[in-house]
């Protein structure tokens, strides 16, 4: 082993993943070394309270309360940014950048907010950025993209990229169990984000679609310009009239392309599938993705999206990917390590490019008349209804009302649903859900 170069590794955040990680080295460091020709030293751990009972021990004089001071430790050449949220956790990553160092992240919110700069940092100093724990916990999704499919561009992704959302729709959908019940048991088996609405109302979700976005089409999409909807409007009685339908229901991130025209859309909502669809049966932490390229068709990848163990997995490859660096010099350099930008200048797809059909919900007074009045609105927005089930509301006087729509677009649908919730017969505000035919 003496031969062996040392690569000293500085964790920023020593929590769920952090622990993971060294956790799991720990346990398989000798047959990682030996694999990788390369020592790997866990030099030091920042966290907030280094008092803090945690499950995975470390020597107190590792630790720090410093991030910082990992990121300018010169003999430190690797730093994982393990600690979250967009501000601290982008001064760590720049400055390590700035100095040349290697970079390892599961931030997906940084990464969304401050790719471009990020990058542009990493190509400037001779530093380098990884993160495959950013997106699908274990799956090993940037790696099939940046190198796997190199050959393809890319007309549709989609796909399941949180784990607590879909451990919650399974939970709801399978035990009929209450949602702050589920999302409970969310936060304590580690899946869900410090800041929980980060998962439930998509936003983390969106987060990964970004930079899914970028490493398939080389263009940074931002969440205000995605449709971003979470999981938190989705009733029990929603998975009833779903599963009446044939379809389940799934929190997707749907990144499409029209290689033609040359538009990106990106967004993120709960999507009704055809119950055969392999997606649709993806269940509890898991992750699941589509991949359609124009070389290879539909391929998929499936695996636990969240979770200290999964998450592991994939900081200790980009780790390995570190070592190769040290190990073999700039020249290793991985293949498309950053994407060039899209091919003519992506630009993104206009609402109405959003074509598919469409489940809405309206709580309505139980009148003669007000399902003429919903038929009325949305045959004006040249809405075409494929199909109605009425059932009782859980308040006396009214009625669930559950439309379904022959194909129509986003523009025609959003307009729909305000005129619908300005009827004074429609009592709640309407849901709307889009159904995924996506035919794979
Ligand atoms: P976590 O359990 O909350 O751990 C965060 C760690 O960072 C803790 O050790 C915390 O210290 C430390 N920390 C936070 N702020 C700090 C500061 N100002 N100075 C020093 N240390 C600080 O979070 P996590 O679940 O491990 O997630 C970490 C990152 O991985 C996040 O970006 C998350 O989005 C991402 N991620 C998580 C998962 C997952 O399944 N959990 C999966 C993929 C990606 P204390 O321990 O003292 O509080
Ligand atoms: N909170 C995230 C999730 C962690 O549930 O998917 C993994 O990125």
């Amino acid at each position: 082993m003496s031969e062996f170069l040392t690569l000293n590794i500085g964790l920023c955040g020593f929590g769920t993943v952090g622990q993971g990680v060294w956790k799991h080295l720990s346990a398989n460091r000798a047959e990682l070394e030996s694999r990788l020709g390369v020592k790997l030293n866990l030099a030091r751990a920042a966290v907030r309270d280094p008092g803090k009972h945690r499950t995975v021990k470390i020597p107190r004089s590792k630790l720090t309360t410093d991030p910082l001071a990992i990121a300018n430790d010169p003999s430190i050449q690797l730093v994982c940014e393990l600690m979250g949220g967009t501000t601290l956790a982008r001064q760590v990553t720049l400055a390590a950048l700035r100095q040349g160092k290697i970079v390892v992240s599961a931030n997906k919110a940084l990464i969304c907010a401050h790719g471009r700069e990020i990058i542009a940092a990493a190509q400037e100093h001779g530093g380098h950025f990884f993160f495959e724990a950013s997106v699908a916990g274990g799956i090993p999704i940037i790696k099939a993209l940046r190198e796997g499919l190199v050959a393809n561009r890319f007309p549709r992704i989609y796909g399941i990229l949180n784990g607590t959302c879909n451990y919650i729709l399974t939970q709801m959908e399978e035990q009929d169990a209450p949602y702050a019940e589920v999302l409970a048991e969310a936060k304590r088996l580690g899946y869900a984000e410090a800041d929980e609405a980060l998962d439930v109302d998509g936003w983390d979700t969106a987060h990964k679609a970004s930079v899914l976005a970028w490493l398939a089409h080389g263009m940074w999409v931002k969440t205000d310009q995605m449709i971003v909807e979470g999981i938190s409007g989705i009733t029990p009685a929603d998975f009833k009239n779903a599963a009446t339908l044939g379809f389940g229901i799934k929190l997707l991130a749907v990144i499409t392309r029209d290689l033609a025209k040359n538009e990106l859309c990106v967004r993120v909502h709960p999507t009704l599938l055809p119950a055969g669809n392999v997606i649709a049966n993806v269940s509890g932490v898991f992750n699941a993705i589509s991949v359609t390229g124009d070389v290879v068709g539909t391929t998929l990848y499936s695996g636990r999206g969240a979770g200290q163990d999964a998450t592991a997995s994939a900081v200790i490859s980009d780790i390995a990917d570190a070592a190769a660096l040290l190990k073999h010099g700039k020249g290793a350099h991985l293949i498309g390590e950053a994407p060039t930008p899209a091919r003519g200048g992506c630009k993104l797809a206009p609402p109405e490019s959003i074509r598919c059909r469409y489940y809405v919900r309206l709580t309505v007074k139980d009148q003669p008349g007000v399902l003429a009045r919903v038929a009325s609105v949305m045959a004006r927005h040249l809405v075409s209804i494929a199909s109605v089930i009425q059932s009782p509301a859980e308040r006396a006087g009214a009625a669930s009302l559950v439309l379904t729509t022959h194909e129509s677009n986003e523009r025609a649908m959003l307009a729909t649903l305000k005129q619908l919730a300005g009827l004074g017969s429609v009592l709640d505000r309407p849901l709307l859900l889009r159904i995924g035919d996506f035919g794979d």
